[in-house]
Parts: structure tokens; sequence; C-alpha cells
């Protein structure tokens, strides 16, 4: 098992990482003294293949389990779908010595740490992430919070887990397109940070999609892509500096997601075309020669490239990048790649060269 030990400004906890190890969760959580008391919380389908395993796991080190299904879906990650999820924990008189197990992909963790951060103003919670997007992205991080009805993610707290526990076993029951939008999040960060991550993708990248790899290949994955997140994050909590960079990708992508009302593309998938759009406008300032940008663009190809973009309009994706989360006074910020592992932060994007990007990519793909 991999330890990576966190250490940010909010809180101190160790991500753990291995195949087949969950039965060591509960003597793990043992060892972190919490209490007796721990609430389960997944979503239909996860809750199906492992919250009564797991409640064994825990149960043997004499947890008292409950286990809370939660409604899975973007649809259902705002206030009313935590409802449920807080009802539980009053009517089984959870109180602030009980902790909750966020069991599931992001969408799961965003909420159960929600409402671990504001459930009688805050108890412990660990998370055992179990798709590709959560073990390398969303459970690192402290980021919380749900969706309202005017924009996504927009009510949140920052609240750091106890531990993070990843048993990479548990990603190969992943619907095939659940991993390719993990893997978006793996190229954004090889891209990003890692050439080497980048050369690895470039030869395996098919075999990861189809779970064709050991498990220690899976585990080397999963820990490098952790390690990435934790050194962004570590350095930068709040999001002031050097985390921008995670938002490769995504100003653009955020918008489709978006201007499709949230239905049409998964995150990952929209990611893939901000990918390839920001590309364009590197390329197009000269500041990405055509050998990376082959490099980058077929990289990104390989894990497919979602259809139906050219039924989009291209301004109402624009407009929509004017409301992205991450600007600073106003202006938005773009993240634009200069080679594999060599990005830097501009801030002088213009409207045309978004336009320009967003055709560019409805036109070739
Ligand atoms: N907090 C952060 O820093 C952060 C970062 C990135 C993304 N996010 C959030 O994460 C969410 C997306 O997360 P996601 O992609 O994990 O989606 P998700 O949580 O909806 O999971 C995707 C699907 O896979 C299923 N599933 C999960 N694990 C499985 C398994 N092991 N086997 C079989 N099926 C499984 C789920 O039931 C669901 O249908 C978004 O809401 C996004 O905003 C948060």
């Amino acid at each position: 098992m991999k330890t990576i030990s966190v250490k940010t400004e909010g809180g101190h906890y160790q991500i753990l990482i291995g195949h087949g190890i969950i039965g060591q969760l509960g003597r793990k959580c043992k060892g972190l003294k919490l209490g007796r008391q721990v609430v389960i919380v997944a979503d239909e389908s996860v809750g199906k293949l492992y919250a009564e395993s797991i409640s064994k796991v825990l149960v043997s080190e004499g947890f008292e389990v409950t286990t809370v299904i939660s409604l899975g879906g973007e649809n259902n990650k705002n206030l009313d779908g935590l409802e449920p999820i807080y009802g539980h924990l009053i009517t089984s008189g959870v109180d602030r010595t009980g902790w909750i197990l966020a069991l599931g992909g992001g969408i799961i963790g965003d909420m159960a740490g929600f409402v671990a951060a504001s459930y009688l103003r805050g108890i412990r919670y660990i998370h055992v992430p179990t798709t590709i997007v959560a073990q390398v992205d969303s459970s690192i991080g402290g980021k919380t919070g749900v969706n309202h009805s005017l924009g996504k993610n927009l009510i949140g707290a920052f609240y750091q887990p106890q531990l993070v526990f990843m048993d990479t076993d548990l990603l190969r029951s992943l619907p095939e397109g659940e991993i390719k939008a993990g893997l978006a999040e793996v190229v954004k960060h090889a891209l990003i940070r890692d050439p080497e991550l980048f050369e690895f993708l470039e030869i395996e990248i098919e075999n990861v999609i189809k779970m064709q790899i050991t498990p220690s290949q899976l585990d080397w994955l999963i820990e490098r892509n952790a390690k990435i997140k934790v050194e962004i994050v570590s350095t930068d909590e709040r999001e002031s500096g050097l985390r921008a960079i995670l938002n490769y990708g995504h100003t653009i992508g955020h918008a489709i997601e978006a201007t499709t009302n949230y239905k049409k593309y998964r995150h990952g998938e929209a990611v893939i075309l901000g990918a390839l759009a920001v590309a364009h406008i590197s390329a197009s300032r000269g500041l990405m020669s055509a050998r990376e940008r082959l490099r980058h663009d077929s990289l990104w190809e390989r894990l497919g490239i979602p259809k139906g973009l050219k039924d989009v309009d291209s301004r109402e994706i624009f407009l929509r990048t004017r409301n992205d989360k991450k600007r600073v006074d106003g202006v938005v910020r773009y993240i634009l790649a200069e080679a594999v592992g060599k990005v830097s932060i501009y801030d002088d994007v213009s409207e045309k060269n978004v336009i320009d990007a967003i055709r560019y990519v409805k036109e070739t793909y």
C-alpha cells in the first residue's frame, strides 16, 4: 500500500493507494480514533456493488454502521439532494463524534463532504473514491459542495477529510464511458505537469481504457496522478495561483456543459473538447510547435471525441465562458499549453480567439 501525506492549511491527512486493500479499511479507520457511529453515503449503483462489503469490514472493527443511498447524477447534486442525507443523520441520532464515509464518485464525494462540513457545524469524514475522476481529482483538495439552479458547484466549503482510501480494484467495475471521462483528467495532469506520464499514456491509453493493465500499473497511474493533484493543492489550497492550471481545458469545457444544460456531455467529455479548443488558441498564437500540438491532439483524440458540438452555438459557448468562476477581477484566465508538461496562465485571450477555436473544433471533429 502506498501512502501520500497531504498537508494543507485546512488539515493534514493521508491518501492510501493499493489494490485489494479494502479489507484493511476498518483497521485504518480505527487508527484515526473516529467515533463509533458511521454513515456510509453512496449512490444506487455503488451502494449495490460495495456498501455491504464495506459495512462488514467496519462492523468487524466495532463500528456501528448505517447506509444512506442518495440519488446519483448531476441533477441531484443540489441542496434538495442533501435533504435525505441530513435526515438520515438526524434520525439515526448521529452526534458530533459520528462520521461519514463517502463511497462513490465525485458527485457523492462532493455531496457527502459538504454534509460533513455543515451537519452539526462539521463532523469528520473519509473518502473511499470509486471512479477515476474521484481517485485522481475530486477526493483530493477538500472542495465539497453542490450545484445551484443558476450554476454548477456554486454552494460549498473547503473541508478536508480525515483519510482518502483508494482501492484501485474498485475501478475495474467502471463502465468504459466513465473510464474515459476519468482519463480526461489524467491526460490533463500529464499535459500540465508530467511528460513521463504523457509518454506512458501515448503507449498505453487503449489498454487503460479497456482496463487491460496490471493491478500494479493501475496503482502507479493513480498514485502518480494523485501526487500531481496533492502537490498543486498543497501549495495553493484556495486557488489563488498555481491551482488555476488544473483548469486546463475546463473554461471552454464548463461553458460547453452549461450551454448544453449538463445533459449532452459528461464533464470529462466536455474537457476533451475544451482541451482541443485551447490547443488551437495556443498554436494560433505561436506558443506551441506543430509537433507538440500533434502529440497533444492525438492523445485527446484517442480518448474519443464526443459528437454533436456542431449543433451547439459557438457564441453562446463563448458567452458562458465569461461566467467562469475562476475569473480574477472579471477577467477570464486561460491556461495555454506551450509543450507537453508546460502550461502558462494568460489573461488576454480575446472573444475572437475563443470563437475561432470552438469553430475549429466543430469543423475538425
Ligand atoms: N471536489 C472537486 O475538487 C471535484 C473535482 C472534479 C470533479 N468534481 C465533481 O465530480 C463530479 C463527477 O464525478 P464522477 O465523474 O466521479 O461522477 P459520478 O460520481 O456521477 O460517478 C459516475 C458514475 O459511475 C458510477 N460508479 C461510480 N463508481 C463506480 C464503480 N466503481 N463501478 C461502477 N460504477 C461506478 C456512479 O454510480 C455514476 O453513475 C462532478 O459533479 C464534478 O463537479 C469535483
